[in-house]
Formats: C-alpha cells, sequence, structure tokens
C-alpha cells in the first residue's frame, strides 16, 4: 500500500494543484494549510473525487511550536512513515511595505525560509530511519538573480535554494530526494493584481511539472521549463547593462 504525501500549504494555488495531481494517482495525503477548514475541503474533495485516503491539519508555519506539533500529527497520521513531503508555503508581499517595516520583513524570512528548515530537518530525521524518499520546495526564479523589483523576496527563495543544496548532499548517502521546483510566473492569488508582462503559467502546469521532477529525481526543475533557458540568459546580462533595468 502507498505511503501518504506531505502537502504543506495545499490551500495554495500550487499546493492545491499538487493535491489534486498526487490524489489523481492515487496517493494518499496529508494536507496543511494555516486556514483548517479550507484544507479539511481540499482533502474532503480528494477523498470524494479520487477515493483517497486524505487527512487535513492546519499548522501556521510562523511558529515553531506549531511546526514541533505538526511534525509529532504526522507521525500519527502515518505510523507507518511518509513517502514524501512538498512545501509550498510562502508570500511575496509589496517590497516598499517590506522596507518600511521591519517585523513584516522578520516575518517573511521565517515563512519563506526558517520554517521549511525546521520542517524539511525534522521530516529528513524520520525518513533517515529508513531511507528513501523525498523533500520538495518551491523556490522560485527570483532566487537567481537579484532584480530590483522582489530582490528581498528573491534572496529569501536563494537563501533557500542553497540550504537544499547542501542539503541533497547531506540526504545523499540515505536515498532521500531534494527537489527544488523554481517557477516563472504562475496565476495564482500571489500574483493577483501585479502588473505582469510574461505569460503565467497554470498552477497545474507547474504540479505536473513538480510530480515529474520527483519522480526523475531532478534536483533542480523550472516551470515551465523554458525558464531555465531565460534565467541563464538574465544572469549573463552584464552589470552595466542590468543596473539600467527596472524589472
Ligand atoms: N505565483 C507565482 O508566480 C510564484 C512564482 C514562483 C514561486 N512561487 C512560490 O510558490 C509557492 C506557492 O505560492 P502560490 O503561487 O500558490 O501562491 P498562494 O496561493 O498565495 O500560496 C501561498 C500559500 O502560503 C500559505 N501561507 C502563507 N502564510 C502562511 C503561514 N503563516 N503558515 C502556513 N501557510 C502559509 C498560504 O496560506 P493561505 O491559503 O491560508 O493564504 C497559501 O497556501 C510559494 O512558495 C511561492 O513563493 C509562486
Amino acid at each position: 500500500m502507498k505511503r501518504p504525501v506531505v502537502v504543506v500549504a495545499a490551500t495554495s494555488g500550487i499546493g492545491r494543484a499538487i493535491a489534486r495531481r498526487l490524489g489523481q494517482d492515487g496517493t494518499p495525503l496529508i494536507l496543511a494549510g494555516r486556514d483548517g477548514p479550507a484544507a479539511s475541503r481540499i482533502a474532503s474533495d480528494c477523498k470524494a473525487r479520487f477515493s483517497i485516503e486524505a487527512e487535513a491539519v492546519e499548522v501556521d508555519m510562523l511558529h515553531v511550536e506549531e511546526i514541533t506539533s505538526f511534525i509529532e500529527h504526522i507521525k500519527k497520521l502515518a505510523p507507518n512513515g511518509i513517502d514524501g513531503l512538498i512545501t509550498c508555503q510562502g508570500a511575496m508581499p509589496d517590497q516598499e511595505d517590506l522596507l518600511s517595516n521591519p517585523e513584516m520583513l522578520q516575518d517573511l524570512v521565517k515563512l519563506n525560509f526558517t520554517s521549511v528548515v525546521i520542517l524539511f530537518e525534522a521530516v529528513a530525521r524520520a525518513l533517515s530511519e529508513t531511507g528513501g524518499g523525498f523533500l520538495c520546495a518551491i523556490t522560485s526564479v527570483a532566487a537567481d538573480r537579484g532584480r530590483p523589483r522582489h530582490h528581498l523576496y528573491g534572496s529569501t527563495k536563494s537563501a533557500l535554494t542553497t540550504y537544499l543544496e547542501g542539503l541533497r548532499v547531506r540526504l545523499h548517502p540515505r536515498d532521500i530526494k531534494v527537489v527544488n521546483i523554481k517557477p516563472g510566473v504562475v496565476d495564482t492569488a500571489m500574483t493577483w493584481g501585479l502588473s505582469n508582462s510574461a505569460p503565467m503559467a497554470s498552477p497545474d502546469r507547474v504540479a505536473k511539472d513538480t510530480l515529474r521532477a520527483i519522480d526523475r529525481n531532478r534536483p533542480v526543475a523550472y516551470s515551465p521549463a523554458v525558464f531555465s533557458l531565460i534565467m541563464k540568459i538574465v544572469r549573463a546580462i552584464p552589470d552595466r547593462l542590468f543596473n539600467r533595468l527596472d524589472f
């Protein structure tokens, strides 16, 4: 029998799409969100549509004690262990607001970086007991170069990228996959109302690319894949020219 996969922030555009795709494949689910009733609705929907086991757990990733009890909760819900965990929590507040509000900036780092590290370290310890399984986080193309409009958000994602690189090496002997998904611009609540000239991917497209990357043990996957080339070009722009761009 398949072991469950945990999706954190399953109420997000991308997280919900990942949960649905996993459910469609018959994977039992543990769906977490800071909005408990919303996570429960998604779990009930997956159960009804796909005839799978799906549990919902409420967790606010800004609070360490909630992350700790969430990990204990997972152990109770999945006594035989989990197959893996995918984290989708994240925020991209307006950068001007972040620059004038240090508490908001601190919360951004906690949510986009620290909470993932705390969670991954605990789950990695549990997976290491048997070996195998996977950990997957959603970072962003914004991690690849500090563009003026979103470089605080991008910094949290590049910190996470560096953490995932090191973790991948640490967990290699235990055969645990560590996968980093780098979406471009995705049509979710995070991007509503933002002026943007690039075409947006659907959350389902990112979900499909995420599950394929885990399946094929790709350490890093851009979604859509064309962003691998786009970001190569962006990284290659000389500083003299890059400093004049406002994007
Ligand atoms: N959309 C894009 O263009 C894009 C591009 C690159 C990377 N990403 C990344 O993709 C991931 C998913 O984002 P999305 O696009 O699907 O946007 P989204 O719909 O706004 O999802 C953000 C998720 O984070 C959750 N969250 C926020 N604060 C939380 C907290 N304190 N504790 C637990 N969960 C919390 C939200 O919960 P609620 O549902 O309760 O608000 C929501 O489920 C994020 O890591 C984001 O940085 C997005």
